[in-house]
This record gives C-alpha cells, sequence and structure tokens, in this order.
C-alpha cells in the first residue's frame, strides 16, 4: 500500500506539463508510495459545467495528505476574478492554509538579473486574509456614480499566527526576521501588524526582528537582497514581493511555493508560483523546475526530509549543467528528464 494519498490539479494552461514532470521526480525519489488521484478542475471544467470544482469538492480533497496544484486561469476564457476565486483562494482559506512559504535563492549555474548570488530569502505570506479577504462590494455598477469597496480584514488571531510562524522558522535559521508593513500610510492595520511584531518579539529574545516598510523592503530585496533572511508579510504584500524574489533567482520557471496548514488539520497545498502562461502554454517549454522545487517542499512537510533533498540536489546538478537556465531554450520534458538523470 502507497504511503502517501496526493490530489492532484494540474489546472490550466502550462500547470498540466509542470505537474507531469512534478510527479515523475516523486514517484522516481519515493517508488511506489505516493498514490495520486487527478481532478481536472480548470478553467475548461468551468465552461463544462458551470464551476470550477464541485460543490464537494473541498470536502473532497480534505482526505488526502496534501494537495499539489499546477496552475489556474485562463482569461480568455473564464475571468480570473471567478476562477481564482473559484478554486485556488477557496483551497487556501478553507484549509486554513495561512503560511505561504515561497523561497528565493539561485540554483546552481543560475545568473539572475543581479549580479549577486549569495542570496538566500523565505519569504512567509499570510495567505488567509487580509487584503486578500474578499470583503466588499460595488453600488451603482456602470453609472457615474459607481462605488468599489474592497476592505482588509487583519485578525488578532491570523496577524499573531503568522508572526509566530515567521518568528519561528527565523529561529530556525539566521535569527534574523524581517516584518513587512505600510504602517507610515496604512494607520490601522499596518500599525495593527506592527504592534504585535513588537508583542510577539518578546517571546523570541533570539530573534533580531527588523521592522520595514514595503516599498524600502522592494528596493533592498533589489539592492541587498543578501542582508535579507526571512521575511513576513501580509498577503497582497507577500504577493508582490514573491514575483519579486522570484525575478532575482532568475524568473518565475524557478519559484516554488507552499501553502501550509501548521496545525496539520487539513491537508496542505504546494504549487509553483507561476501562473498558466496562455501565451506559451502550446510550445512545451515551460520550466518544470518550480514545479519540481514545490514537489520537494510537499515531500518535506511530509516527513520525507532525504527525499526532498535528493530532488534539490538533483535541481542544482541540473541547472549546473546548463539545463533549465535559459528562459525557452530546453523543453519541459528535456529538463524533467536531466533531473531524472541527475536522481539516478
Ligand atoms: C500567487 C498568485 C495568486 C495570488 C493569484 C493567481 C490569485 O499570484 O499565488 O502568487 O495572488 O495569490
Ligand atoms: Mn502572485
Amino acid at each position: 500500500m502507497s504511503k502517501y494519498r496526493i490530489a492532484l490539479i494540474p489546472g490550466d494552461g502550462i500547470g498540466i506539463p509542470v505537474t507531469d514532470a512534478a510527479m515523475a521526480v516523486v514517484e522516481k525519489v519515493l517508488p511506489g508510495q505516493v498514490e495520486t488521484e487527478t481532478f481536472p478542475w480548470s478553467c475548461d471544467y468551468y465552461l463544462e459545467t458551470g464551476k470550477m470544482m464541485p460543490e464537494d469538492g473541498i470536502e473532497t480533497l480534505r482526505s488526502f495528505d496534501a494537495v499539489f496544484l499546477g496552475a489556474v486561469g485562463w482569461p480568455e476564457k473564464v475571468p480570473d476574478s471567478i476562477s481564482l476565486h473559484g478554486l485556488l483562494l477557496p483551497i487556501r482559506k478553507s484549509f486554513v492554509q495561512f503560511a505561504n512559504i515561497r523561497p528565493h535563492r539561485l540554483l546552481d549555474g543560475v545568473e539572475g538579473p543581479l549580479r549577486k548570488t549569495d542570496f538566500d530569502i523565505l519569504c512567509i505570506r499570510e495567505n488567509t486574509e487580509g487584503e486578500y479577504s474578499g470583503a466588499g462590494g460595488r453600488v451603482h455598477q456602470r453609472t457615474s456614480d459607481e462605488v468599489a469597496v474592497e476592505t482588509s480584514i487583519f485578525t488578532r488571531t491570523g496577524v499573531e499566527r503568522i508572526l509566530r510562524f515567521g518568528f519561528e522558522q527565523a529561529r530556525q535559521r539566521s535569527g534574523c526576521l524581517a516584518s513587512v508593513t505600510k504602517s507610515n500610510a496604512q494607520k490601522y492595520s499596518m500599525v495593527f501588524w506592527d504592534e504585535v511584531t513588537q508583542e510577539i518579539s518578546a517571546e523570541y529574545p533570539d530573534v533580531e526582528v527588523s521592522q520595514y516598510h514595503i516599498d524600502a523592503l522592494a528596493a533592498r530585496m533589489v539592492m541587498a537582497p543578501e542582508s535579507l533572511d526571512v521575511i513576513v508579510a501580509s498577503n497582497l504584500f507577500g504577493d508582490i514581493l514573491t514575483d519579486l524574489g522570484a525575478a532575482i533567482q532568475g524568473g518565475l520557471g524557478f519559484a516554488a511555493s507552499a501553502n501550509i496548514n501548521p496545525e496539520r488539520n487539513a491537508p496542505s497545498m504546494f504549487e509553483p508560483v507561476h501562473g498558466s502562461a496562455p501565451d506559451i502554454a502550446h510550445l512545451g517549454i515551460a520550466n518544470p523546475l518550480a514545479a519540481i522545487w514545490s514537489a520537494a517542499m510537499m515531500l518535506e512537510h511530509l516527513g520525507e526530509a532525504e527525499a526532498a533533498g535528493r530532488i534539490r540536489t538533483a535541481m542544482n546538478k541540473t541547472t549546473a549543467q546548463g539545463f533549465g537556465t535559459v528562459a525557452g531554450k530546453h523543453k519541459t520534458d528535456v529538463i524533467g528528464n536531466a533531473v531524472l538523470a541527475a536522481l539516478a
């Protein structure tokens, strides 16, 4: 009997081939130990059924040990506001995957746009509330009196738990934590976040916490990324900073993520940071390394640290040999096969 049951949601566009590549790597490192079930939930599924996933989709996923998602969205077919709010975002919220972890560092042989290689950043993004709470509405639509309101919601529970998570990660790494807000302009939610940061820091005297404003931190990520280690930020700020993180690590083809439920009372979800990339989806050139790295994070979460480490070593060998380092140069399966060969 296999040890782990994984729900696969390849989704749309390049989500499908990168999920295949990632699962081939998982099978290689843990042969016969991972059973997968694939769910066709996607924009095409929406066009057929009128829903991004069935009514009981969340309940179906709940029994799995983890969810692996490729990418969701195809704005020409279905507006993003429908596809993301019908699948990805409800999974993050329903399973209380409040910590979205995204590592930003260069794989061997990847140059990146900065002339530096010595950075290793871990972004911790709040993943269930804040600017993504979905509280708002529109009135007088399509008139000159139109009003749109969207309110960020920051709860003490939500802010305390993500900050504690950040402090814990910092404690396991360099002992330095950067907490990111915009409290000079946003005087309620962000001042609250800063205050809670100070409160929680009393529980972690061994962690040195620095508080940054998002604009200054964005500049620092480019000018002095080596001065940063663990970063903790709200949902939207973390979203933006992690595309910047992806850029400095060579592009979205390398950026991995884990949506973690630290309580482990529901499955966590693993997905590359990139989207479905409709513009290149038919070319077969999507870099599967972001998905493969995300799969390594999944195995780590499941307690298979050794297997995860083997995948990371194989990824570094692959890029050191030049596979996947230049966007579009190698086909998805060539890069995937190079990782498999490095594991052999
Ligand atoms: C990400 C993505 C999503 C997000 C989108 C697709 C809703 O950009 O995972 O970073 O904003 O969380
Ligand atoms: Mn994003």
